[in-house]
This record gives C-alpha cells, structure tokens and sequence, in this order.
C-alpha cells in the first residue's frame, strides 16, 4: 500500500474511489463544488440519506464512470471540534468502505493552513488508513479472497515535505502489525523461544545487536524473581537484549522494558471464574510493543539515540516445580520477595529486567506491561495508566501518545501505599490490598530502579486487545504502544524531556 501527494485538485483527480471528508454545515462548500464536478445532485441525495456530517459518518455512492468509479463521503463533525481525532476515525472510516476495491483511491480532507500542523495530519490519516485496513488471515486454512487499493493519494494543499514525511508511515505501521500479530498469536505459537526469534529477526534485517540470556544466565546474575515465574513452564525462559546504536554522536541512551509472559495461568493462584485465563495469551504485550518499536526504530534510524529493549519473557504455569504460594525468593538486587500470589507475576519478571536496565545506566527507562486488572478497573480499554516521578518524562510520553491518538494518562504515584506491600519476613510481598492495586504494582517496580535514573510505567492491560475494534483498530490485537515510543524515540520527545 503506497501513500503519495497528488498535485491533482478536485476538479482534475481521476481514480478509482474519491473520499471526501466534509463537516457538518459544510463549512468549506466541498458539496457544491462536488455538484459542479460530477454534475450530480449530491445535496438531495445526502438529505435523503439522511447524511449530516457527523463525525465518522459515511455515505458511499456508485458513480461507475470511467474517470471515477465511486464517491465516499465522510463526516469529520463539527469544524470547531479537535481536528486531528475526527480526521483520523475518518480516515479510518474511508479506508474501510475502500476494502474490496483496487487502483487508486483519492483523499480530499480540509488540512490546516498551518504546515506543520498539515503534515502531522497526512501523516496520521496514512497511518490510521492502513492500521484499519489490516487483517489477520495467518491462522485460517483458506482465507477469503481480498483485494486493497493499491495507492492511496493525498489531495489538497499539503506542503512539499509532507511526501518525505510519508515514507516514515510504511516503518510504523510495520511495528504496529508486528506488534499485533505477536499478540494475536496464540500461545502455542508465540512462546518466549518464538519472541526471542521475532528479536533475531530484526537484529539481522537491520543491524542491530542481539544478545538472549538463558535460563542458567539469568541464574549467574541472580535474577531469582524473574526465574521463580517461569520454574513451574516446560517452556525455557529468554532474557531478550535488544540494541540499536546510532551513527555518529551519542546524546540519550534509552531503555524500553516489554513483560513477556507468552501466557498467564495465574499459576496456583489460578485464573479462574471471571479472570478470562484464555485470553492471557495477550500478557506479552508489552514486549509486543517495544519489539514493533524497535522494528519502526531500526528502521527510522534516529540520531543520537541510543536504545536498549528488555524482554524477560516465559510462561506463567502449573506444574510440580512451580513456584508456592508463600515461597521468597530474590531479586538481581539483592531484595527478598514473598510472593504472596503467584498471579502476581508480570512484577516479579520485570524487577530483574529493572535492575539490568538500570545497569546499563540510561538516560530513562520506560516500562510498558499489561499488569494489572485493577487499571482496567480504572480507566477501560481505551486507556493505558502511566506513573513516573519525573514529570519531564511523563509529559514527553503523553504528547507522544496524543499525537499517535493513543489513550495515555498520568496516574498517582501514592508512596504512602507502600504499606501494603510489606511482608512480615521478607522485604517485600509481591502482592498488595485489592484497592488501588495498579497503584501498589507500580510502587513494586519503582523498588527495583535506579532512583537516579528517569523511569515511567505504562499498564496497558486495558489497550492491547479491543473484542469488536475501536477507532483505527480492528477486532483483535491493537498493537497500544508502538506509536507512543516511535513518536517519543523518533519525535524529538525523548531528545527534549528524557
Ligand atoms: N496479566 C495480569 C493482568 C491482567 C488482567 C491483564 C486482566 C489483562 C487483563 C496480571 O499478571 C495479573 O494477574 N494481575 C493480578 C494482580 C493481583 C493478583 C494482585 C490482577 O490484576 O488480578
Ligand atoms: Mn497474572
Ligand atoms: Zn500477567
């Protein structure tokens, strides 16, 4: 799918599929100058079908003519509204009454005047066209036939750089796919050995470094927390070290942590009644996310930053050497934990990846985990929960995450709840009250970094899956992630608030 700038105005443009993104009021007059073009009453037949402009609202028009073959309307709501979400869903929205349809599909929407406003906004709607578009067929044995525009071009007064611009969407959509299709996978496929493979692959495409720490490796250093999780799987744990290093100077080195658990029974304490043990094939989606971050990024190619990925993943499981409910064990920083709840467990791995990353003495750190039920409790499914004591990186990650239209928001980081996770013998309990729980396990991982080093948490265990789709994602995996890290890694944001 290619996206590109056509010199072309509304009176010129010729293709397959016009989509035309209008207000409500018609403010710009698109519909009167639609009438002249086509010579067509398109005003009555709106009226008809009792089209107003809403925002996302689509009306779709059978032209059969040579020079173009249908005419997609779309509502982008009222014009005083936010622009950059209603182009968007818009676009979303276009690109899937495009499905089925081949050749070359304009894109007429009212840019800002502002240029770089305008190539922010091309650069969205390409993006939001293709994640829309994206469907998962791996797994059927004869998927339908489906046939995609080839081309979709951007018409309008957009500036002349925004087609550089665009050759960025290709590499984060890439990440985005990979991101959801690591989640989509089922756990029988996408296992820690399989997690490390899709790190290999990346190294080797683009020249980064590799290195997978295994089970003994991660005994060496101590990493009994991470090690306690995975004893009870048939499936080897995989420390995976991902590095992508810049040509030229150094300013930042950054570190993205992924939980992997490829799959969470909960262990004895297990999942059962409403805990929905047979979707927690999705709790590797945060290593999902920084692995198709790291994909965009090897990519993109930024200068000057340096960046790290940690994966510790394995599986969550039952068996006769799985760790008990009660068992303490210790952390690579010398912290003793008991693990009062073995459900609790997506902590308990990134604590020793916390106390590596630390090691690597970055600039910040950044986690991104589906852990805990509770921020789902908290702020749904279209809202991932984001804790720091720095407010530079806090802030640079929610302007990352709106800019991608990704649902980001700064929770407390409420000391005084550390209370709850004191253990009568060992440092630590791993597990504290019900009562702000995504509280609690952010206050376990902050116990494991560096206090020098800038550090923030994303739960994410409300995002990375939508059952009927929302926005521009399809049912399924959202792949909740990736453009907040691009845009921040990429953007400028890490290099100025890091
Ligand atoms: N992977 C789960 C969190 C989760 C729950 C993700 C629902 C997505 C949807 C995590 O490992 C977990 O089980 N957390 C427990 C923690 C509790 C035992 C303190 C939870 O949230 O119930
Ligand atoms: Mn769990
Ligand atoms: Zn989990």
């Amino acid at each position: 799918m290619q996206f590109s700038l056509s010199p072309a105005n509304l009176s010129a443009w010729s293709g397959s599929v016009l989509v035309v993104g209008v207000h409500e009021q018609d403010p710009q007059g698109l519909i009167g100058e639609l009438e002249t073009r086509l010579g067509l009453a398109i005003a009555p037949w709106l009226e008809r079908q009792r089209f107003q402009g809403k925002g996302g609202e689509l009306a779709k028009l059978q032209l059969l003519r040579p020079e173009i073959s249908s005419l997609i309307l779309v509502g982008l709501g009222a014009a005083a509204s936010p622009q950059l979400p209603a182009l968007r869903q818009a676009a979303a929205n276009a690109a899937k009454a495009c499905n089925a349809e081949s050749g070359s599909v304009g894109v007429l929407l009212p840019w800002s005047e502002q240029p770089a406003q305008a190539t922010a906004e091309a650069l969205s709607v390409a993006e939001a066209i293709r994640l829309a578009l994206y469907s998962d067929v791996r797994f059927r044995s004869k998927p339908d036939p489906r046939t995609l525009p080839e081309r979709f071009e951007l018409l309008g007064t957009l500036p002349a750089d925004t087609a550089s611009a665009l050759e960025r969407v290709g590499a984060i959509c890439a990440g985005v796919e990979l991101a959801r299709e690591l989640v989509a996978a089922p756990p029988n496929s996408v296992t820690p050995a399989a997690l490390a493979d899709s790190a290999a692959t990346i190294a080797q495409a683009h020249g980064l470094e590799l290195k997978v720490l295994e089970r003994a490796d991660c005994a060496k250093r101590g990493m009994g927390a991470y090690l306690a999780v995975s004893q009870g799987s048939d499936l080897d744990p995989k420390f995976i070290h991902l590095t992508y290093r810049p040509n030229g100077a150094l300013r930042k080195r950054l570190v993205l942590v992924g939980k992997g658990l490829t799959f969470d029974s909960g262990g004895y304490n297990l999942k059962v009644g409403a805990a929905q043990i047979d979707m927690m094939k999705y709790d590797m989606g945060g290593s999902a996310a920084v692995i198709g971050a790291m994909r965009a990024i090897a990519e993109l190619r930024p200068e000057g930053v340096e960046v790290h990925m940690l994966v510790a993943s394995c599986e969550n499981m039952v068996n006769g050497s799985a760790v008990h409910p009660g068992d303490i064990v210790t952390a690579s920083n010398g912290t003793t934990i008991e693990i009062n709840n073995t459900d609790a467990e997506g902590r308990l791995t990134l604590a020793d990846a916390l106390v590596y990353a630390s090691e690597l003495k970055p600039d910040a750190i950044v986690d991104l985990a589906t852990l805990t039920g509770a921020c789902v409790i908290a702020l749904g499914e279209e809202i991932a929960g984001l804790w720091s004591d720095h407010d530079d990186l806090a802030d640079g990650l929610r302007q990352a995450a709106e800019q991608a239209g990704e649902g980001l928001w700064r929770m407390p980081m409420q000391s005084s709840y550390r209370e709850g996770l004191k253990s009568l013998l060992a440092d630590l309990k791993n597990t504290g009250p019900r009562p702000g729980g995504s509280i609690t396990a952010a206050l376990f991982l902050r116990e494991f970094v560096d206090r020098e080093i800038p550090w923030a948490h994303m739960d994410i265990a409300g995002t990375v899956w939508s059952d009927k789709g929302r926005g521009l994602d399809p049912a399924g995996a959202t792949g909740y992630g990736v453009r907040t890290l691009v845009n921040w890694i990429c953007g400028g944001g890490a290099g100025a608030n890091a």
